[in-house]
């Protein structure tokens, strides 16, 4: 019943937001609601208490849809996330993408100068690793870190923890996206590396 008025209430909400966004499906008022389940672990705002759940503020639109119906489809698998993911309809979870992809993203603390091993980390997230034929991570995920829509997610404003344990578990198969992009990067990526690109991007504002 409170769902069913919620929902009529927004309804003007939604339609205000068509012409501008471009984004139409989900409605960021009603996402903000939903996130009252969330915020235990990614905050209020989308930006999270703890380093090992990730930052949401500011994701790029369409990104964060695309990875809860994986969480659901068990294409990606968490048995953090997995309870909170059954009850989500599609419309959640555009809501909730409209929700945190509004939001300002993280302000983080840029080391100044960079340590040696986020040096390390520069070199491959702007030049690529011939070596191996890695792509620089800057050619998807722009030169600092922003992303771009809807594909490819923002990789700034996040904890440092939560992306070396995402290129780790795309490293080791564990995380298998929508496609093999990240996997193939990561699997030719040293240990050492990933630990450097993830000290690098976590210091991108
Ligand atoms: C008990 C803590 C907890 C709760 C509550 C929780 N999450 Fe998460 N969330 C996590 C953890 C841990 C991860 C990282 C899982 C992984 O490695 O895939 C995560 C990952 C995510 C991701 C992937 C982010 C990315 O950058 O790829 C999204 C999106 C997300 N959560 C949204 C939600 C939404 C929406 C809710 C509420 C319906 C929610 N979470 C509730 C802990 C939580
Ligand atoms: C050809 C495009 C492309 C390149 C180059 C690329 N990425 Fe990605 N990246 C993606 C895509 C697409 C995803 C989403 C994957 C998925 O979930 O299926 C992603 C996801 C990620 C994530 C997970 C983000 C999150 O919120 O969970 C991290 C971290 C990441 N990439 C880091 C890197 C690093 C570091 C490099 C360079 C070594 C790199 N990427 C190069 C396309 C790319």
């Amino acid at each position: 019943m409170l769902f069913k008025a919620r929902n009529s209430v927004l309804v003007g909400l939604i339609l205000l937001s068509l012409p501008v966004s471009g984004f139409a499906a989900g409605s960021a008022e009603a996402g903000k609601q939903k996130n009252a389940i969330c915020m235990a672990c990614h905050g209020p705002v989308g930006i999270s208490p703890a380093f090992i759940y990730p930052n949401l503020a500011g994701q790029v639109p369409g990104y964060i849809a695309d990875q809860l119906a994986a969480y659901k489809a068990g294409d990606r698998v968490s048995p953090i996330m997995a309870p909170f993911i059954l009850a989500l309809t599609e419309e959640d979870m555009v809501d909730l993408d409209a929700y945190y992809s509004s939001l300002e993203p993280a302000e983080q603390a840029v080391p100044e100068p960079l340590s040696i091993t986020a040096l390390e980390g520069q070199a491959i997230y702007r030049g690529g690793f011939a070596e191996r034929e890695v792509a620089a991570c800057m050619s998807c995920h722009g030169p600092s870190g922003h992303g771009i829509p809807a594909l490819y997610p923002r990789v700034s404003a996040q904890h440092k923890e939560y992306l070396e344990t995402q290129l780790l578990a795309f490293k080791k198969g564990e995380r298998t996206g929508y496609n093999d992009i990240m996997s193939e990067i990561a699997f030719s990526l040293s240990e050492q590396q990933i630990t450097a690109l993830s000290e690098y991007m976590a210091g991108l504002n």
